[in-house]
C-alpha cells in the first residue's frame, strides 16, 4: 500500500486561501475531501477569470475527474448542497457522478439557522460574528446524540419521528426563550425527504469509501475549512466555530488514522484577516489595513462582510503548526504586500509587562496581548502572477525566508494571485 495523501489547513482566522490551493493540487490527485465545518465556508476558485465560489463541495470539483466526498465530520444543508451542485453542474456536466457523502453526516435545519441568528440578536454586542448558517446550532445536536443524519432520511416514517423530537425541542427554544416565530415540521419533511433519490445516489460509508481509495493506490488531497485559530478547542473561544479545524476532525470525520496523511501543509496569507468578533493582536485600524482590505480584496466570501486586516502573526502560527503537524508551508497573497512601504511580523507578544512567545489559550488574554514587531523593508515591484522563485524582488524573498526560519518549517508553495496558475512551487 503506498500512502499517497496531503492534507490542507488554514493555520490563521480562515480565508488564507485554502480553496484556490487545494483546486491547484488536485490536478493531480484522484480525490479530494472535506471533512469539517459546513457552508459556514467560502473557498474561492478563479479559473480563466472565472470565478466560482465552494460552500460545501470540495475544490476538486471543477477538474475533470477528480472524485470529491464530503466526509462524515461536515454538517450539511440539503437545500444549500443542492443548489451549489446544480451551479457547477452547468460548469462541469459529470460533477454529480464525481461526489459522494456520508451517510453519516449531520443535516442543518431550517431551525438551526434561525436559533443561530437568534441566539446571535440576543447576544447584541457581544455576538461572535457567526455566519448564521446554523452551524453551532447543528454540531450541538450531533453532540446531544439526537442529530438527523443523512442515512435517516431515506425512510419517511424514521425521519418524521426524528424531525418531531429534535424540532419541538427547537420550536420551544424559538417560541419560548427567543419570542421567534416555529417553524413548520412538515414543510421540513417534505423539504429533505424531497432530495432522497438524489442523496440515494451520492451517499457512502466514508471509512470503506475511503480504504478502497487507499487500496487502490489513489491520490487524496483533504481539504480543510476554516482556520486553526477558529478550532472549537484550540482557537480563541467562544469566538470560534463549532468543529476542529485541525488534523484532529480530520481523523476523526473520515475513520483514518494518521498514518494514512503523508504530507500537512499549512496555508498561510502573508498578512492576517479575521472575519468577525474575536481578539486580533495584529490588527490594523491605519491605512495600511485599509490598503491591505483594498488590495487584498478582504470581503468575506460566504457573508460579504469586511474582513479585519492586520500584519502576519508569527507567534499564533506556531501554535497552529504544533497542532496539525505541518511539513509544509504555502505562503498566499505575497502580492498584496507589493509596494507597500516597511512591513511588520509580530515575533512575541507583551502581556502584563512580560514578552512571551507562544500564544496563551484563553481569549481575554490573548486580547490583552501586544504585538511586539520586527519590520523589514518592502517591493517596490509587482509580483503579480509570478511563478519564478528567482525573479521575486530581493526584499520579498528576506520576507519569505524570515517567515521560514522563524517557523522553522520550509515555505514550498507561494501564490501570487487569484488565479489558479499564479503559483510558485518551490
Ligand atoms: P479560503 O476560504 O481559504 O479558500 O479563502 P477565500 O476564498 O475565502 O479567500 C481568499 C481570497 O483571496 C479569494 O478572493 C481568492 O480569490 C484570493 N486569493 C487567493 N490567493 C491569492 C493570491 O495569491 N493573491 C491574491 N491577490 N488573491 C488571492
Ligand atoms: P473558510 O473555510 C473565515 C467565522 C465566522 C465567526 C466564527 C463562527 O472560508 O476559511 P460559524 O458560522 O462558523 O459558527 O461562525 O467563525 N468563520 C469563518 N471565518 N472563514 C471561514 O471559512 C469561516 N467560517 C466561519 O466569521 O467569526
Ligand atoms: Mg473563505
Amino acid at each position: 500500500m503506498n500512502i499517497n495523501s496531503k492534507a490542507v489547513f488554514g493555520l490563521q482566522w480562515g480565508d488564507e486561501g485554502k480553496g484556490a490551493i487545494v483546486d491547484y493540487l488536485a490536478e493531480n490527485a484522484d480525490l479530494v475531501v472535506r471533512f469539517q465545518g459546513g457552508h459556514n465556508a467560502g473557498h474561492t476558485l478563479i479559473i480563466n477569470g472565472e470565478k466560482t465560489v465552494l460552500h460545501l463541495i470540495p475544490s476538486g470539483i471543477l477538474r475533470d475527474k477528480t472524485k470529491c466526498l464530503i466526509s462524515s465530520g461536515v454538517v450539511v444543508s440539503l437545500p444549500e448542497l443542492f443548489k451549489e451542485l446544480n451551479q457547477v453542474l452547468e460548469k462541469k456536466p459529470n460533477a454529480e457522478n464525481r461526489l459522494f457523502i456520508s451517510k453519516n453526516c449531520p443535516i442543518i435545519l431550517s431551525t438551526h439557522r434561525a436559533l443561530d441568528l437568534a441566539r446571535e440578536r440576543r447576544k447584541g454586542s457581544k455576538a461572535i460574528g457567526t455566519t448564521g448558517r446554523g452551524i453551532g446550532p447543528c454540531y450541538e445536536d450531533k453532540i446531544a446524540r439526537r442529530a438527523i443524519k443523512i442515512s435517516d432520511i431515506f425512510d419517511e416514517k424514521i425521519l418524521m419521528e426524528k424531525l418531531q423530537e429534535v424540532m419541538e425541542f427547537h420550536n420551544f427554544q424559538l417560541t419560548d426563550f427567543y419570542r421567534e416565530d416555529a417553524r413548520s415540521i412538515e414543510e421540513e419533511l417534505e423539504e429533505i425527504f424531497g432530495y432522497r433519490e438524489r442523496l440515494a445516489n451520492l451517499s457512502i460509508d466514508t471509512q470503506s469509501f475511503l480504504m478502497e481509495c487507499v487500496k487502490n493506490d489513489d491520490s487524496i488531497l483533504f481539504e480543510g475549512a476554516q482556520g486553526t485559530m477558529l478550532d472549537i478547542d484550540l482557537g480563541t473561544y467562544p469566538f470560534v466555530t463549532s468543529s476542529n479545524t485541525t488534523i484532529a476532525g480530520l481523523l476523526t470525520s473520515t475513520g483514518l488514522n494518521s498514518s494514512y496523511i503523508k504530507d500537512v501543509i499549512g496555508v498561510v496569507k502573508a498578512y492576517t484577516t479575521r472575519v468577525g468578533s474575536g481578539p486580533f493582536p495584529t490588527e490594523l485600524f491605519d491605512e495600511v489595513g485599509k490598503v491591505l482590505a483594498t488590495k487584498g480584496a478582504e470581503v468575506g466570501a460566504t457573508t460579504g462582510r469586511p474582513r479585519r486586516c492586520g500584519w502576519l502573526d508569527l507567534v499564533s502560527l506556531k501554535a497552529a503548526i504544533v497542532a496539525s503537524g505541518i511539513t509544509e508551508i504555502c505562503l498566499t497573497k505575497i502580492d498584496v504586500l507589493d509596494n507597500i512601504g516597511s512591513i511588520k511580523l509580530c515575533v512575541s507578544y507583551e502581556l502584563d509587562g512580560k514578552p512571551i512567545t507562544f500564544p496563551p489559550s484563553h481569549a481575554s488574554e490573548l486580547l490583552a496581548c501586544k504585538p511586539i514587531y520586527e519590520t523589514l523593508e518592502g517591493w517596490n515591484e509587482s509580483t503579480y502572477g509570478q511563478t519564478n522563485y528567482n525573479k521575486l524582488p530581493d526584499n520579498a524573498r528576506a520576507y519569505i525566508n524570515y517567515i521560514e526560519k522563524f517557523l522553522g518549517i520550509p515555505i514550498k508553495m507561494i501564490s501570487t494571485g487569484p488565479e489558479r496558475d499564479a503559483i510558485i512551487s518551490i
